[in-house]
């Protein structure tokens, strides 16, 4: 059954609810309610997890608490089913049976935090609050990730085509003189148009062609500059992609492929190399690396709230890197400081713990880095 508050919620029309609790214990879901109200939430209540999914559909609260136990489908299954309904909603566990299995295991399943019954309206208040902000910074990301791209600006004035011509006829002069054949021009131009074409598309980005033309060009000349600071030896080969790994943060593959044809090396000799040592990374990486520890120790202690809270702001998934190569955001196992639990590096700087407020103050500062 549906409480008293949900009926008068569906009479009145009103669409908005921020908190909804689901629990069967009348005086304590009530009870709930009322703290909630006090503090400013719009609240309601629903006595099990079925109606209580059907009211989410209609009301999409912010945060839902979930108890864990109740007849019907369980806690554990309505935890299970929120995100398909809305994957901004925060839900937040509340049992009187609180083990630190039952925690880890609602928190794998994507419980934002866990009150164990009796707590204070305190407790309770300041729990919804940190959903809140959570479920704010949710919607806040899957906006940002659905806005269509802002168009880019042109970034070549377009020339007279006369002037092309004339550029052309220029770079074909040069070419005949130094015994290349027209087609062998054309062939080289079309293959680093489909390189530009690829490195845009590994980047995730959608790009005029001129444009990502001209950034694989712009590439390659930074490259060169690396290979001429090494005299274009081969024996320098690592120290070259150390190079392009610290100018680019990661190897592009034109940039390797260009190595490969300036110094005459074999490709898959460079391959060979950039996967053997850990320092280089064939994938895109951002300027700024956020790691969360997921070890037992941290897992218990709130990492995969921290996790979420990281992953929220930042718009990305563990293992993803934002559209910008600002940051790459990973989890690890064990930092080897337990104690700090739960922990996060940015950058090499170890935060044990750190508020939602931190989190932000810490990602802002990279941001102007
Ligand atoms: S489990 Fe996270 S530092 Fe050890």
């Amino acid at each position: 059954m549906v409480t008293k508050v949900a009926d008068k919620w569906r009479s009145s029309g009103t669409q908005a609810v921020d908190v909804l609790v689901i629990d069967d214990e009348e005086s304590f879901s009530e009870g709930c309610r009322q703290t909630l109200e006090m503090g400013g939430y719009r609240a309601a209540v629903a006595r099990d997890g079925r109606h209580g999914l059907q009211f989410m559909e209609q009301a999409l609260p912010r945060v839902v608490l979930v108890d864990l136990k109740m007849p019907g489908i369980s806690g554990l299954e309505v935890l299970g089913r929120i995100p398909k309904i809305d994957a901004t909603t925060v839900p937040i566990i509340v049992t009187g049976h609180g083990t630190v299995d039952s925690a880890v295991e609602s928190m794998k399943i994507g419980a934002f935090d866990f009150l164990t019954k009796p707590f204070e309206p305190e407790k309770l208040l300041e729990t919804v609050r940190r959903g809140m902000d959570l479920s704010q910074l949710r919607k806040e990301a899957k906006a940002h990730a659905e806005a269509p791209p802002a168009p880019e600006p042109a970034e070549v004035a377009p020339a007279d085509r006369h002037d092309v011509l004339l550029k052309g006829l220029g770079v074909l002069g040069e070419c005949y003189s130094l015994g290349v054949e027209k087609r062998q021009l054309l062939e080289e131009l079309a293959y680093l148009e489909a390189e530009a074409k690829y490195h845009a598309q590994q980047l995730g980005q959608v790009k005029r062609k001129e444009k990502a033309i001209l950034e694989i060009r712009d590439d390659l000349r930074a490259a060169d500059e690396i290979f001429e600071k090494h005299a274009f030896k081969k024996s320098t080969l690592i120290q070259i992609l150390l190079d392009v790994q610290t100018r680019f943060n990661w190897l592009p593959r034109h940039v390797l492929r260009w190595l490969s044809s300036r110094l005459n090396v074999p490709l898959v000799d460079i391959y060979t190399l950039a996967n053997f040592y850990e320092a280089f990374s064939l994938e895109p990486r951002g300027a700024h690396t956020i790691q969360v520890c997921m070890g037992t120790a941290c897992h218990v202690r709130g990492a995969p709230q921290l996790l979420a809270r990281v992953s929220a702001m930042l718009g990305i998934k563990p293992g993803e890197t934002d559209a910008k190569q600002r940051y790459t955001l990973e989890t690890v196992h064990c930092m080897g400081c337990c104690a700090l639990s739960p922990v996060m590096m940015v950058d090499g700087d170890y935060f044990s713990n750190p508020s939602l407020k931190q989190i932000e103050r810490i990602i802002a500062d990279k941001k102007t880095n």
